[in-house]
């Protein structure tokens, strides 16, 4: 079969990585892609966003299958464009429809949800321009931290957490100003849960499901989990304290009735859900929904998914998943991000990236990097993922550490103590 991917960061390219290993693909396209994918597929020069010219592509080719990589275009309705066109109707789309996207478009949506099916998770209420004064004496009612959500999709900056009541106070009113514009029209506040985070993946075809290798994901820049929130430094998995009877609860209390309720409200859900989870004294609670792998999740969790994955896809398409079977490795898997020097915040771009033909025994998946005049450089924040095995999580990081310092591209930056705190 002819699959089409869309996406141009990490996680695509490990999507692509494992997508490519399938015995049922005949050829695979990454659309925008970058300079890693083409190793693995052929990168088409299409916005992951620009449906009618995947439109045009997929009929041109004979396109079988689409995966959907990043949020947007889930959320901007690719599944419903697929489905509500002639011509693309008996395409499937590996994604959720655009009402089961709002799980991740709007977090006043995925906290109802999650009242309506009793899905454990953090107090909260919402306020938008009109009840701000409300809002101000909601927070009153509350211990610090403050924990304030734009409702809408921010690139993930939208989340705050502030340590005193009056600056919460002063962020709510600049939210709800607009401060990331429409997002921010309503403002989720919500109480503060203290715990550690994990990430639990499920593939869906809108009533069966599997579980995929959980994940721990490290978004600080700094060692010791200090400074500015970044995309991710890098992950682990398996997460430690997922034992079989934390994961049994997050099946029973989360994975199911997050299912169930989906298909109670009758929303077309077939694709990836991540839950990005936190365990508090032992009781998993959602902190929020995505609806699509995380990244650098994914560079660890597909190094672990042992069956083929284009033939979960087709039970995700076929609405059998019952019958697909889904082996997971039982060793550790790492993924280490070398970033550009500055990021979060300002960076250069366009360095030459040398050294990745002397990596051993590790997977480099490239994240922000392009090709020019037949160099790979530096095309982003986040710059390539040195992605390992290990016997267990040390060994694994270990070899990442080591292989990551082969890789050469000026200002380059990594967090030496991913794992640290497991
Ligand atoms: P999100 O964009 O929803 O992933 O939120 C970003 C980060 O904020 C999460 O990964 C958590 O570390 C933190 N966070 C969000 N909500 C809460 C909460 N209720 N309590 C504690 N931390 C939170
Ligand atoms: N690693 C978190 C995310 O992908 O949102």
């Amino acid at each position: 079969m002819k699959l089409l991917l869309l996406g141009s960061g990490g996680r695509e390219h490990a999507l692509a990585w494992k997508i490519s290993q399938s015995k049922k693909i005949d050829q695979l396209f990454i659309a925008p892609g970058n300079a890693g994918t083409k190793a693995v597929g052929t990168n088409v020069d299409i916005k992951a966003n620009d449906f009618d010219s995947i439109k045009q592509f997929v009929i041109k080719e004979g396109i079988n299958m689409v995966v959907v990589g990043p949020e947007d275009p889930l959320v901007n309705g690719i599944y419903d464009f697929f489905k509500n066109d002639s011509e693309l109707k008996s395409i499937p789309v590996i994604g959720p429809s655009k009402q089961g996207a709002v799980l991740e478009g709007s977090k006043e949506f995925a906290k109802q949800f999650m009242m309506r099916h009793n899905i454990p998770t953090a107090r909260y209420q919402s306020f938008n321009g009109e009840t701000l004064e409300e809002g101000l004496k909601f927070l009153e009612t509350l211990e610090a931290p403050y924990v304030l959500k734009a409702d809408g999709l921010c690139a993930g900056k939208g989340v705050l957490i502030l340590p005193t009541l009056e600056e919460a106070k002063k962020e709510l009113k600049e939210m709800l100003g607009g401060m990331f514009g429409n997002a921010s029209a309503t403002v989720v506040i919500e109480e503060f849960l203290s715990g550690i985070e994990c990430s639990v993946f499920v593939l869906t075809d809108g009533k069966n499901y599997k579980i995929l290798p959980e994940a721990k994901d490290y978004k600080r820049i700094g060692e010791g989990d200090k400074g500015l929130n970044t995309g991710g430094m890098g992950s682990v998995s398996p997460v430690p304290f997922a034992t079989k009877e934390w994961m049994q609860k997050v099946e029973d209390r989360i994975i199911r009735p997050t299912v169930e309720g989906l298909a109670e409200e009758n929303i077309d859900y077939k694709g990836f859900i991540f839950f990005g989870l936190i365990n508090v004294k032992g009781e998993p609670m959602v902190i929020e929904y995505n609806v699509r792998m995380g990244d650098p999740e994914t560079e660890s969790v597909m190094l672990r998914i042992k069956s083929d994955l284009v033939d979960l896809f087709e039970g995700v398409a076929e609405g059998n998943l019952n019958e697909k079977t889904l082996e997971i490795d039982d060793r550790s898997a790492v993924c280490v991000m070398l970033v550009s020097g500055g990021y979060p915040e300002a960076y250069e771009k366009g360095f030459p990236i040398t050294g990745i033909d002397k990596v051993e025994g590790s997977i480099v998946f490239h994240a922000g990097t392009k090709e020019s005049d037949g160099n790979v450089v530096t095309a982003g924040g986040r710059v390539i993922a040195v992605s390992s095995y290990g016997k267990d999580k040390a060994e694994a990081l270990q070899k990442s550490f080591t292989e990551a310092q082969k890789i050469q591209f000026e200002k380059k930056y990594f967090r030496r103590d991913i794992g640290f705190d497991l």
